[in-house]
């Protein structure tokens, strides 16, 4: 129904105006009498064998919505009733702040991809940990980057804001150094510049949670080369780090169906989706031959159907995120490739998702 009926009515709308009608519609569903039950029957997993204990966190099932589709934690509730494992929510930067110019967000629906350059659109962390408090039914990941007007020399005083506001509300921590849309974030992907950032943020989040330790990974690019992928790993090991989340976006624009001019005529922007899905497997590969089982490791990019989430997990990743493909897939695309992973288990004789994890790991590094 909904590729059929749902996404042509939609396409008729500019992408950013179709995302915030879709989500309010969820909002709306899950805030009706019943509401969230009646998305938990329609969209809800529950397998035992896909039920696993990561970053300390108890997870129905490893599909989880990546970070910049509620950036404000305004659904979370909502999107983990409808059929996601985890959301994580964010970007949240230390300031609110309008993000580009719109259009900021187009289509390429021959590559099934998005070219974003939101530019971290937000109402700022301090409004998001209002909505954080109290109890909650949804394993909720915070994701933070840095406010655009900030100079990069004062990049760590705004995680560090940010840290102190969330620290206690998230189930695990994310510092987010690789959007392309943000001058210079990418930047703070080097080593010497990462290093002080991520174990001043470890320090703000036991100073700001001393009862609990909340698990803190980081997020990078597609786009680092491969000796850039190794540092990081290393430097996530000598710090004490839970995980990493791999991958962001990526600048790039080779390989794809859609012609190049209507490509260029888009302009900047980070682009996700199934073309995405061969630099973040080699990723995910590369970061689990540096790291073994070390780190938790998160599989995120061009993730479309069960096959693609499964050969994740067995290439190391404990975790999956989607999001392009849920603009394209729809509504029951959680449960469809959650349902179809543990299929794929039983198939192959598992007995839960953690025996899975890593199997097809190679000590190179190559998928
Ligand atoms: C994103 N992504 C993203 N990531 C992040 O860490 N912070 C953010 O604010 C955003 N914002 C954002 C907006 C839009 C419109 C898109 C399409 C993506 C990146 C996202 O979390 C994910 O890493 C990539 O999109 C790759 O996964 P998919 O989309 O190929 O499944």
């Amino acid at each position: 129904m909904y590729r059929l009926l749902i996404r042509p009515l939609l396409y008729l709308l500019d992408p950013e105006r179709a995302h915030h009608l879709a989500f309010g519609a969820l909002r709306f569903v899950a805030a009706l009498p019943f509401g969230r039950a009646i998305l938990r029957l329609l969209f809800g997993v529950r397998d035992p064998i896909l039920r696993s204990t990561v970053l300390g966190l108890d997870l129905a099932h490893p599909v989880g919505l990546a970070a910049g589709f509620d950036k404000d934690a305004i659904g979370f509730e909502a999107l983990a009733a409808a059929g996601f494992g985890f959301v994580e929510i964010g970007t949240l930067t230390g300031r609110p702040q309008a993000g580009n110019d719109k259009p900021r967000l187009f289509r390429l629906p021959a590559d099934e991809a998005l070219v974003n350059r939101m530019g971290f659109n937000n109402r700022g962390s301090a409004d998001a940990a209002a909505r954080l408090t109290g109890t909650r039914d949804a394993v909720v990941g915070v994701n933070i980057g840095k406010t655009k007007v900030v100079e990069e020399d004062d990049a760590i005083a705004d995680y560090v804001a940010s840290t102190e506001r969330l620290a206690t509300l998230a189930d695990y921590f994310v510092v987010n150094v690789s959007s392309p849309n943000t001058p210079g974030l990418r930047n703070l992907q080097a080593v010497d510049k990462l290093r002080p950032l991520l174990a001043s943020v470890r320090e703000a989040l036991d100073r700001a949670s001393p009862a609990r330790r909340v698990p803190l990974l980081v997020k990078i690019a597609p786009d680092l080369a491969d000796d850039d992928v190794d540092s990081v790993a290393e430097l996530a090991l000598s710090l004490g780090l839970d995980g990493i989340i791999a991958t962001n976006t990526t600048i790039r624009r080779d390989g794809l169906r859609t012609d190049a001019a209507t490509v260029q005529a888009l302009g900047a922007g980070g682009l996700s989706g199934p073309i995405l899905a061969a630099r973040s497997r080699a990723v995910l590969a590369r970061l689990r031959a540096r790291v073994g089982t070390k780190l938790v490791l998160v599989s995120v990019g061009g993730i479309d159907s069960a096959e693609e989430a499964y050969a994740r997990i067995r290439a190391g990743a404990s975790l999956v995120q989607i999001y392009t493909a849920y603009i394209y897939g729809g509504p029951s695309l959680p449960k469809r490739i959650a349902s179809g992973v543990a299929s794929l288990l039983r198939r192959d004789g598992f007995r839960s998702l953690a025996d899975a994890v890593g199997v097809d790991a190679t000590p190179g590094g190559s998928p």
